[in-house]
């Protein structure tokens, strides 16, 4: 430790240039640092030329705190996000610096009296919207003169939602309760279901994380997903054609998952698909 000649001095410990991760030298105090409330407010303001959250951080403070505590390719997790300055700040560090690093916001969709505007989620997705326009704006003003990268601007947004299976209740009586329960679990998904919703859950219910990549593909004429580079497919087509089933075949994924729902009660082509699966090497293959 080092201790100070003066009384209003403060201890400090000495480090030695072997013993420090980074060669970035933490700072002691942000006060004082000319970033204020007041520059975060202006900020949202330019973005959407009104004021549509209060008390917004400004972008510089929360830069600097990314800086400090992660690298240059961390994920950024800010569980209040707000007006999202969190994402803002990770985009402009990235466009500065070539980093690669990502952002996880989590904001409630607590009501603002704004229309265009509900909720404070909606305010955070078009302040990350507006801050990607300005950014890409900003950049293609500047001569490329020292090869700038591209950088990923790009963010999905998820929502907690109740699953779009319908849930299965035991029959509590008698055989006709189950035959009626048969049939309304006949079509398992709920009314209304939307299909990227149920593609992600059964992503999820998979294992398979939310930033895996997804590509939609044309499979014997109807819509297949490929995630994580066609490891495992997920057709939500309804019917099902047997021209997918073999399309999907030959493309030797490793998991595929269709809807049961999609073979129509035809248990023939159902038994059929599970067989040639088996046969061509695909390791799972599922109905929901
Ligand atoms: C002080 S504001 C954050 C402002 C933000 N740093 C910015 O620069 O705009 C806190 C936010 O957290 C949100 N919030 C509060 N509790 C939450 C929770 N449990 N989960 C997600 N968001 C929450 C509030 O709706 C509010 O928008």
């Amino acid at each position: 430790m080092l201790w100070p000649q003066s009384p209003d001095g403060r201890p400090r410990r000495k480090a030695f240039l072997s013993e420090l991760r980074s060669d970035y030298t933490g700072f002691s105090s942000i006060i004082g640092e000319g970033i204020f409330t007041k520059h975060g407010t202006a900020e949202v303001e330019r973005l959407f030329g009104a004021r549509v959250m209060d008390f917004p951080k400004p972008v510089d403070l929360v830069r600097q705190l990314i800086e400090q505590g992660s690298d240059d390719q961390g994920i950024v997790l800010d569980f209040f996000a707000g007006s999202g300055t969190t994402g803002e700040a990770v985009m402009r560090l990235n466009a500065d610096d070539g980093g690669n690093r990502r952002f996880i916001l989590v904001q409630l969709p607590e009501p603002t009296e704004n229309d265009s505007h509900p909720t404070i989620a909606d305010v955070t997705k078009a302040r990350l919207r507006h801050a990607a326009a300005a950014i890409k704006e900003e950049r293609n003003g500047k001569l490329n003169l020292n090869g700038d990268h591209d950088i990923d601007l790009g963010f999905r947004t998820y929502k907690l939602a109740a699953s779009d299976f319908k849930i299965w209740e035991p029959p509590r009586d008698g055989e006709e309760e189950v035959a009626r329960q048969l049939e309304f679990y006949a079509d398992n998904l709920v009314p209304g279901a939307q299909l990227e919703a149920v593609l992600y859950e059964l992503m999820l219910k998979a294992g398979i994380p939310l930033t895996a990549r997804v590509d939609k593909l044309a499979l014997g004429g109807q819509e297949v997903f490929s995630i994580a580079d066609g490891m495992l497919f997920i057709c939500l087509a309804d019917p099902i054609t047997r021209a997918c089933i073999r399309a999907m075949i030959a493309s030797r994924p490793q998991v595929v998952i269709c809807l049961d729902r999609a073979f129509r009660g035809n248990d023939h082509l159902l038994t059929n698909t599970v067989l040639e699966m088996k046969s061509h090497g695909v390791e799972h293959f599922r109905t929901v």
